[in-house]
């Protein structure tokens, strides 16, 4: 059997149907990549065309942190697709503190990282969940960080935002186990995509007194390939007795699984 570098095997999700948001670029972008190389059918979703889609996917503009925008991603998944299989929660970030407290973050900041990294997943999940809960059939990953336990006072709503998204995950995965829908959650660890560079950039900045961040055990960054890698095998029947799981993408840096 011929096997391709990353992921699951040429084909293998022929016939399915994957929506993936924050798929215009970094990780999200190595999704759409990966699960179009596996055979699905792709809608990626993102605000802005500044980046688009990789080629061969679909791609509809849509702000996730609205109900209003939310509906009209749904809407679109329903015109564009018919429903989905695979429902991969991507977008996400957060702007560091500039003071670096927890206690001075800004209320929209707050609002702003709740909207985009938990209730985007929730709303969404509403609206397509109950597609897949009726077909018998369907996996939800719930993009997280593995940088959530270790405190960082200045990303206090982001990782207050992903710790939610985790639990919500595990609860999720209990209710639709029962209709054969599995819910992870993968926690990705520094992993070189603009957005994750553009905020390591502001964090060294504001705090240079701290030094150089160390590199991951593994002895270098992430790639956006291997959060792909990890995100492909969990949608994949290889996969097919997880739910409710959590997984650290890290080289090794947060040990937590
Ligand atoms: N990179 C890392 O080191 C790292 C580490 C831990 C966890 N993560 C997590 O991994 C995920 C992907 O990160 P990344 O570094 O690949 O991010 P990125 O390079 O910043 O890309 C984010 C994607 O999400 C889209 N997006 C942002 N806000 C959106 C909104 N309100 N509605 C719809 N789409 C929106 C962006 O497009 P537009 O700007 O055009 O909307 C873009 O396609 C995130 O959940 C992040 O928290 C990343």
């Amino acid at each position: 059997m011929t096997t391709v570098e990353n992921g699951a095997e040429p084909r293998e999700l022929k016939g399915k149907r994957a929506l993936v948001t924050g798929g215009s670029r970094g990780i999200g972008a190595a999704v759409v990549r990966q699960l179009l190389d596996a055979g699905a059918e792709v809608l990626a979703t993102a605000r802005s065309t500044t980046y688009t889609a990789p080629e061969g996917a679909a791609f509809v503009t849509a702000d996730i942190r609205t109900q209003a925008g939310t509906e009209a991603l749904a809407t679109a998944v329903q015109e564009t697709l018919g429903g989905v299989d695979i429902l991969v929660h991507n977008a996400g970030g957060a702007r560091a503190n500039a003071g670096g407290s927890a206690m001075t973050i800004p209320a929209e900041d707050w609002q702003d990282t709740l909207e985009l990294n938990l209730l985007a997943a929730v709303r969404l999940n509403s609206l397509l969940a109950p597609g897949m809960r009726e077909r018998g059939s369907g996996a939800i990953i719930h993009i997280s960080t593995a940088a959530l336990l270790p405190p960082v006072p200045a990303f206090a709503h982001y990782q207050a935002a992903k710790a939610g998204l985790e639990s919500y995950s595990r609860a999720l995965a209990a209710e639709l186990a029962p209709f054969g829908v599995r819910v992870n959650a993968l926690g990705p660890g520094r992993t070189a995509t603009p957005g994750g560079e553009e905020t390591r950039s502001r964090w060294a900045s504001d705090n240079a007194e701290s030094g150089a961040i160390a590199r991951p055990p593994l002895g270098r960054d992430g790639r956006p390939d291997d959060i792909a890698n990890a995100v492909l095998f969990f949608v994949s029947d290889r996969a097919s007795w997880l739910t409710g799981t959590y997984f650290s993408v890290d080289g090794g840096e947060y040990p937590r699984n």
